[in-house]
């Protein structure tokens, strides 16, 4: 059984300077609800009720966030606004959170090195702080579903445009059936032609404690960094791993133009929003493509 989640969360952002000098870009709302929220109800919706969040330096925010706020909660009151009262509570509420920090932003890697204490013996299921997933069953929990199936640690792949492998890390893969592969090979930014195939890896993952060694064997690279697809390569030599491409779709919030797209998507599918939206969208559109001419 998969209880526990850890969520990175202590990057600097510096793609999204200088909405992150003094923000964590972990609580950019898309709409109105900050970006880790989705990713704590994907672990809840899971199955998981217990959340480890490695936070670092300017991170506050966070923690305030996941916390019982009793002024806010009497002004509601006093306002007769239950519902809104009801709906703060719910996010303090959602699930046991633990926080750990991350000293020095040495990288993914590390910072899940950080939940070897807080794991113990037990598998556990990481979801990237700034990553969205829409779909209809959390993505996580295809990822978990994949684990209790084949026992072996899974990763979340997508598949991405051939000239933009160099951006990710990229998986060799076997098919097993249905949405799941067996990895074959595993390779952090490569070129277009040392790819093994255009499946990247997506921001889920379910391991196992034997990654901890590995991460501690793993050399810094790129930024000087510790890279979990570095540490997940080394695994693969003496631990078989599963890939699962997900049904759904993946938002990474940590980048200004994605996150544009985030918001504009997250607003249409909202009842109150959709119409006057997409009217104000299809306008701007018009406008902007009038000007151009
Ligand atoms: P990113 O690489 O997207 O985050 O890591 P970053 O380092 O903040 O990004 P830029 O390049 O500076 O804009 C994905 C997730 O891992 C966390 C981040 O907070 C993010 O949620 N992370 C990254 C850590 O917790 N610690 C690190 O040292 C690096």
């Amino acid at each position: 059984m998969v209880k526990k989640a850890v969520i990175p969360a202590a990057g600097l952002g510096t793609r999204f300077l200088p909405a992150t000098k003094a923000m964590p870009k972990e609580m950019m709302p898309v709409v109105d609800t900050p970006a880790i929220q989705y990713v704590v109800q994907e672990a809840v919706d899971s199955g998981i009720d217990d959340v480890l969040i490695v936070s670092g330096k300017g991170k506050r925010a966070i923690e305030d966030h996941f916390d019982r706020n009793p002024e806010l909660e009497n002004h509601l009151e006093s306002r007769e606004e239950e519902d809104a009262r009801e709906a703060m509570r719910r996010i303090a509420d959602l699930a046991a959170i633990h926080y750990i920090r991350q000293k020095e932003q040495n990288g993914l890697g590390d910072a899940i090195r950080h939940a070897r204490r807080h794991v113990g013996a037990e598998p556990f299921a990481v979801l990237l702080g700034d990553t969205i997933v829409d779909s209809a069953i959390p993505a996580t929990q295809q990822l978990i579903d994949a684990y209790e199936q084949y026992r072996q640690p899974v990763i979340a792949i997508e598949e991405v445009p051939r000239e933009k492998v160099h951006r990710y890390g990229i998986v060799g893969v076997k098919p097993l059936g249905g949405r799941a592969y067996q990895i074959t090979d595993l390779v952090e930014k490569p070129s277009a032609d040392e790819a093994p195939s255009n499946f990247a890896v997506a921001g889920r993952y379910v391991l196992t404690p034997d990654v901890f060694a590995c991460i501690d064997r793993t050399e810094p690279g790129k930024n000087n960094e510790i890279q979990i697809t570095d540490a997940l390569r080394l695994l693969l030599k003496n631990q078989p791993m599963v890939a699962v491409k997900f049904e759904g779709r993946r938002y990474d919030i940590g980048n200004k133009l994605d996150y544009l797209k985030t918001i504009v998507e997250f607003a249409l599918k909202r009842k109150e929003f959709a119409e006057p939206f997409i009217k104000f969208l299809a306008e701007t559109v018009e406008r902007n493509s009038g000007s151009k001419k």
